[in-house]
């Protein structure tokens, strides 16, 4: 069978590169694709973003199902659009995702139904947000309501950082309509994790645990990225915290949806801030897998995932059992000059060596031309390491990387510290 995948990144690359290891599947379509997709003779690119085209070419060439990497055509409705045309797609409705979509819509329903997360309020009125500033305090967090490409979240130490955001976001309008209305929300501390579980409906299948890294530089410093690396499992998901997120996060986060007539389908990613004592709560919710983690948990995901992706369309998600190469696996994204704020595009890729036993190369910000590889985004790739121990996959990472070359490229050298650092 054909199937198709939507997205450039390398969370799409990933996924692309796990369906094509399935012997039904012939041929993974990915849509737009990038520079490694293009590279690899399982993979087909299709330069179609229009959704309802997109729709078309999945009817004529026959595709069995499409699976959706990132939010925005989530939140555009694509799997609204492909369901009414009959064809199978899993994903969440347009609804279903404004969990991510609009954060005060992800709080509300939170606090509706009892959800563990930070104390919040919404403001749309930029003095009534600059008061609740100073009645509350820094440090504080000040959020863009919708999607914003990872530029909507200040975590602001001071107020006056805080203030400077909700004028940005309110006054100056620098975010647009999805600034339009901010949340402002209680600072807490402590370790993240990704949780992050497939959903058709009715049941939920959690996957393998992961850590992302979302500062740009080594110890969490710098701005905010979209993640610089991650490794799955997380240690810090310990069996016992497992099912207390499942028990009072992802289930009630289910079941709730269904009670206010929205059935969840597709992947559910929980972001996590576990405190010291060990207590989860909620910092968002996205309606898609993360990147990077998507690069470690399908490195380790065995199994024919085409066949998982079926069952989870069908809604007999009960009868599916994963399993997982006992290895760690850790990613550690290599990004472009002048990355997040103006990522250079245009240089020269190379020494990518090919994929082993022990280390993969998955492209997000890459393009292919005249058979050279050059960078066309912010994060430009994503290499992974497999071994034993967390230290294993990390060295075999970065002993990849050390023969790869682009011109301005950057990336973290401590990808998996906190788990190096546990105390068993
Ligand atoms: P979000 O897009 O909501 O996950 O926010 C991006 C990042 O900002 C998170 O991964 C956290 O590192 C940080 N963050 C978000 N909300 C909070 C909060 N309430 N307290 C502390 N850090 C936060
Ligand atoms: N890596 C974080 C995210 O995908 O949102």
């Amino acid at each position: 069978m054909k199937v198709l995948v939507v997205g450039s990144g390398g969370r799409e690359h990933a996924l692309a590169w796990k369906l094509a290891q399935s012997p039904r599947v012939q041929l993974v379509y990915v849509a737009p694709g990038n520079g490694g997709t293009a590279l690899d003779e399982r993979l087909r690119n299709v330069p179609i973003t229009d959704l309802a085209a997109l729709a078309d070419f999945v009817v004529k060439e026959g595709i069995a199902f499409t699976l959706v990497g990132p939010e925005a055509p989530l939140a555009a409705g694509i799997v609204n659009l492909f369901r009414s045309r009959g064809l199978k797609v899993f994903g969440p409705t347009q609804e279903a995702a404004q969990l991510e979509s609009s954060k005060d819509f992800a709080k509300a329903f939170m606090k509706r139904h009892g959800i563990p997360t930070a104390e919040y309020e919404t403001f749309t009125d930029a003095a009534a947000a600059h008061a609740y500033l100073d009645l509350k305090g820094a440090p504080i967090v000040v959020k863009a309501d919708g999607l914003a490409a990872g530029k909507g979240v200040v975590v602001a130490q001071s107020l006056e950082e805080a203030h400077q955001a909700v004028d940005s976001m309110l006054a100056d309008n620098t975010l647009g309509d999805a600034g339009a209305r901010v949340v402002i929300e209680e600072f807490l501390s402590g370790e993240e994790a990704s949780f992050i579980v497939m959903v058709d409906g009715k049941h939920v299948l959690p996957l393998a645990s992961s850590q992302d890294h979302k500062r740009l530089l080594d110890a969490d410093q710098g701005p905010n990225t979209g993640g610089m690396g991650a490794y799955s499992p997380a240690p810090i998901v310990t069996p016992q915290l497992h099912a207390r997120v499942m028990r009072e996060i992802i289930q009630p986060t289910v079941r709730g949806m269904e009670k206010e007539g929205i059935r969840y389908t597709g992947f559910l990613y929980a972001g996590l801030m576990i405190d010291a004592q060990g207590n989860p709560k909620t910092l968002e919710f996205n309606c898609r897998m993360g990147d990077p983690e998507t690069q470690p948990i399908m490195a380790r995901l065995k199994g024919d995932f085409s066949k998982v992706v079926e069952q989870a369309i069908a809604g007999e998600l009960d009868s599916v059992e994963l399993s997982w190469d006992r290895r760690t696996a850790l990613g550690v994204v290599l990004a472009a000059h002048g990355y997040p704020e103006a990522p250079r595009k245009g240089d020269l890729i190379s020494g990518i060596p090919a994929e082993t036993e022990t280390a993969l190369t998955f492209h997000a910000g890459t393009t292919l031309a005249d058979e050279k590889l050059t960078t066309t985004g912010g994060r430009v790739l994503c290499v992974v390491g497999l071994a034993d121990s967390v230290r294993g996959a990390q060295s075999a990472a970065y002993e990849t990387i050390n023969r790869i070359e682009f011109d301005g490229m950057q990336y973290r050298r401590d990808i998996g510290y906190r788990a190096l650092n546990r105390k068993h």
